[in-house]
């Protein structure tokens, strides 16, 4: 496939690059930063001329062909790193004019991040019950995860009006680089530090494997996935973490050791989701 991944500069971002490639796609990288070169377009996702232009595929003296798939990453990646606002108006925007641009284009493949945020973390209020899955309503906490949950709710519109179009937003959760397994270790001392989101992360080229599935599966309609490794950053016992933190939460199945409590049953089962990497062998 001809894709366009954006955000492609960005900490997901780069290891999505590499993995769609690596697995024999023709990858457009853009984003608002970035190294000149080919392959790689400019484009501030917020202005919509850039971003039909840029994903109808105009190029100097090619003639323009919009791309197969896209894959949208591109985000202000947390609560609290812009003011609220601009939180809001780079993210909603940014995701309407992609979807728009595709919708425009005819381009009915689209993967996109949310995020394990609109689950409810930081879990101030405790969720419905353990492990966390996809079944229950956006819980937003911030304006950030509001935006992602104003995303999926468009989403879901966007894929009603036309129901050949294919959106999948990976709900991911938080994303690490094999060099930030050298913190694991210190979020033992207290089982609160991780609280906020299960014990819940991603290993980047797990979550680049993910996009990778979603942009390749057969599917359409929008659906959404939590994209989490396959274990906790804990090396407590579930049962221990769970009684002792979310007394109360109903348990709906045997945890496991270490499994993780950001349920990937959904990502398992539609989209073939397998987690290669841990923090406990860091490969
Ligand atoms: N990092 C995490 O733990 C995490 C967890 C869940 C979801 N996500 C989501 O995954 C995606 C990627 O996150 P990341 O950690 O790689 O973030 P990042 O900040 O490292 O990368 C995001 C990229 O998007 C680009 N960008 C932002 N606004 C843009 C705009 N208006 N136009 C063009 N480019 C723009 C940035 O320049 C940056 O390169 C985001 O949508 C984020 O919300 C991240």
């Amino acid at each position: 496939m001809r894709i366009a991944l954006t955000g492609a500069s960005g900490k997901l971002g780069r290891t999505a690059l590499t993995v769609l490639r690596q697995a024999g796609h023709d990858v457009t990288a853009l984003d608002i930063v970035g190294t000149r070169g080919p392959g790689f377009l400019q484009v501030d996702l917020t202005d919509y001329g850039q971003v039909i232009d840029a994903l109808a595929g105009v190029r100097d003296g090619a003639a323009p062909a919009p791309y197969d798939a896209i894959a949208h990453l591109g985000a202000i990646p947390a609560p609290g790193l812009r003011s609220d606002v601009a939180t809001f108006e780079n993210n909603i925007l940014s995701t309407h004019h992609v979807f728009q641009a595709a919708r425009t284009l005819g381009i009915r493949n689209i993967v996109y991040a949310s995020s394990e945020t609109v689950l409810g973390l930081p879990f101030a209020i405790d969720p419905p019950y353990l492990p966390i899955d996809e079944e229950y309503p956006g819980r937003p906490e911030s304006t950030y995860s509001l935006v992602k949950h104003l995303e999926e709710t468009m989403a879901a519109q966007f894929t009603r009006w036309d129901p050949s179009l294919k959106i999948i937003g990976l709900r991911f959760s938080n994303v690490m680089d094999p060099e930030d397994y050298d913190a694991f270790p210190e979020y033992d001392a207290d089982p609160k530090n991780r609280r906020w989101n299960a014990w819940g992360y991603i290993d980047a080229r797990d979550g680049s494997q993910a996009i990778l599935k979603a942009l390749e599966a057969e599917i359409t309609g929008f659906e959404v996935f939590v994209i989490a490794a396959a274990d906790t950053v804990s090396s407590r016992p579930n049962a221990q973490l769970a009684a002792g933190e979310f007394p109360g939460v109903p348990v709906n199945r045997e945890l496991g050791e270490h499994d993780t409590l950001l349920s990937i049953d959904k990502a398992r089962r539609v989209l073939g989701f397998a987690p290669e990497h841990s923090w406990r062998d860091p490969r």
